[in-house]
């Protein structure tokens, strides 16, 4: 993961590269550094410690105004998060200092056959690197150094390259990680995502995979591996700033699960003309054409992906199966005749999901994407692409990518069905009953504190249900650590029945007519053993007893409400532990490592 930004230019270079890596803490914030050139010839100023960005802009103060510069936060992969292992890493005489998001797989392959008896200074793959551009340098041009590294390293990377020695360059280098470069009247900027450049640059450059970037002054040239000059792609940055703020809000998540009612609804007005979808009808094509559907996707984005193997399946007929990406990406199943995958990802950027796209498209197989930028890589890729108009997604707990990504889903399902029900007023009625659910919060803050006082608890719940408590579990973990789990309600006695203690909270969700006793009954087994239990209901199976009791939906769609009071609970019970909620431990907003 990590984010990285690079400036050059004729701005203040570290007020660009903090406020890029502000935007960029999503993606990791376990250390952070900068390098800023200083004012004399090959004068060079790094501060860099564990740590988040804010604690960076401490002890980063200069009292002058540095033009060129890199920066990083960090998601440790190679060593521990300590000062040492933060970025930026230097070259063994210090001549190039280097920023990087990614893995090197062969690094230790490649400091014993190239590198051996260097002094190495910190854990990291990162280090080879830079001690690589160096060694080569010796003989060859610093461009062509570069690219000697690059077509030695395995694995994956975005570079962002100083020369100290060359106040006027930026070098930048990109395989499987995400970079972009910014481009203004007042100089470059280099960032892992559009969220870096806005404010600065109206315009951005995708980079491909193994582009070599030469920056020098306000120029940008673009070259392979093997140095010819590339072409490029210039697009028009339109990313909301407002949007990324979180206004009066404590927290992004708290935001994020207020404007899911909007979202919603700015989804109708995007895809619906009156009653009717107006789809892009290539998309609606590749899924006829195919005879089974693969839904890959990771994390939350995989939780959807269970959701709309129900629409597909139960609406338009279509078999679908939903796999793990980075289980599917090493271990392919059997695929049928005219497979279409399907990757679903919030960031767009997810690596194990792109692993997927690489080998599918290998083989000469169709896909789509639905995520949430269309910037992104999965958006690149794919042979389409759906956005899902959530607006920029802040914390690091997805929640309305999620209900986003369903709706999306169902509009998609819709599509290919017999349309029997009327999708938009469907929609429309959600987005109500979200709104409804929300103003309850000051309740359900209650509950949490007086049911959710374990180390663990348990969602159950069955058929759709149960797949929102997968999501509905991994949310509560994510962020206040306690230890959840999501259970097919009638398997519960098949075993784990036996963590139940008195006092251990178990949620139910049931939203579905049909299995509506049975999970009642679960319950009952699960009560009588001292559970303190939750009932999430709809008024049509809804009991006087149940604590949340939301509004009747279309059943295939509930998973869009049910959620919604979940999310708070894993909200509240982040608060009243104290935690980071919009910056979970251990967790980063994009994986883009394997
Ligand atoms: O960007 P993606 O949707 O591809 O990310 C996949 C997962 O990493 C992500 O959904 C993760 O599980 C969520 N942040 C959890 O809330």
């Amino acid at each position: 993961m990590c984010g990285i930004v690079g400036y050059l230019g004729n701005e203040n270079a570290r007020e660009i590269i903090i406020k890029g890596l502000h935007r960029l803490e999503y993606r990791g914030y376990d250390s952070a550094g900068i390098a800023l050139s200083g004012e004399g010839d090959g004068t060079l100023h790094i501060f860099k410690d564990k740590g988040r960005v804010a604690h960076l802009e401490e002890i980063s103060g200069i009292d002058f105004v540095s033009h060129q510069g890199i920066g990083h936060t960090r998601w440790a992969t190679h060593g521990v998060p300590n000062q040492v292992n933060s970025h930026p890493h230097d070259s063994e005489d210090g001549r190039f200092f280097i920023v990087h998001n990614g893995v090197i797989e062969n690094y230790k392959e490649l400091k014993n056959q190239y590198l051996d008896g260097r002094n190495f200074k910190s854990d990291t793959d990162t280090e080879v690197i830079a001690y690589l551009i160096e060694k080569f340098s010796e003989k060859l041009t610093v461009e062509e150094a570069i690219r000697k590294t690059m077509s030695l390293l395995e694995g994956s990377y975005a570079l962002a390259i100083i020369d100290r020695t060359e106040k006027n360059k930026m070098y930048a280098a990109k395989n499987k990680s995400p970079l972009l470069i910014g481009l203004s009247d007042n100089g470059i900027i280099v960032g892992s995502d559009v969220m870096a450049l806005v404010g600065f640059s109206k315009e951005y450059i995708p980079l491909d995979d193994h582009s070599f970037v030469k920056i020098e002054g306000n120029t940008v040239a673009i070259y392979d591996i093997i140095g010819k000059e590339m072409q490029y792609e210039v697009k028009a940055i339109d990313v909301d700033y407002l949007n990324i703020e979180k206004g009066e809000y404590a927290h992004f998540m708290l935001k994020e699960i207020n404007e899911q009612p909007s979202v919603i609804r700015q989804i109708i007005g995007r895809y619906f003309d009156g009653e009717k979808v107006t789809l892009n009808g290539e998309v609606k094509k590749a899924i006829k054409e195919s005879n089974r559907l693969y839904i890959i996707a990771a994390g939350t984005s995989m939780n959807a992906g269970a959701i709309g193997r129900e629409l597909f399946e139960k609406m338009a007929g279509i078999p679908c199966e939903v796999h793990i990406a980075s289980e599917f990406a090493y271990n392919m199943p059997l695929l049928s005749k005219r497979p279409l995958f399907i990757f679903i990802s919030q960031s767009g950027e997810t690596a194990d999901s792109r692993a997927v796209l690489v080998n599918i498209k290998a083989k000469g197989y169709r896909s789509l994407t639905i995520t949430n930028v269309k910037t992104s890589t999965l958006a690149r890729e794919a042979d389409h692409f759906v956005e899902i108009h959530a607006g920029p997604e802040i914390a690091v707990a997805s929640t309305k990518a999620y209900t986003a990504q369903i709706a999306i889903l169902a509009i998609l399902a819709y599509t290919l069905s017999d349309q029997h029900i009327n999708l938009r007023k469907e929609l429309s009625k959600l987005a109500i009953s979200m709104e409804n659910v929300i103003d309850k919060k000051e309740y359900i803050e209650e509950l949490v504190r007086e049911k959710l006082t374990k180390r663990n608890c348990f969602y159950i719940g069955r058929g759709i249900d149960y797949y929102a408590c997968l999501e509905s579990s991994l949310k509560l973990k994510e962020i206040s650590y306690i230890q959840t789990e999501g259970f097919a309600a009638g398997e519960l006695k098949h075993g784990t029945i036996a963590l139940i203690e008195e006092g251990t909270p178990v949620i139910a969700i049931i939203s579905q007519r049909k299995i509506n006793h049975n999970t009642r009954s679960n319950l009952q087994e699960v009560k009588s053993r001292g559970a303190a239990t939750i009932v999430i209901s709809t008024k049509a199976v809804h009991e006087t007893t149940d604590q949340i009791v939301l509004d009747d939906v279309y059943e295939l769609f509930s998973p869009i409400l049910t959620v919604v009071p979940t999310q708070l609970i894993a909200y509240y019970a982040a608060l009243q532990r104290g935690y980071d909620i919009d910056k979970p431990r251990n967790l980063a907003k994009s994986v883009t490592v394997e």
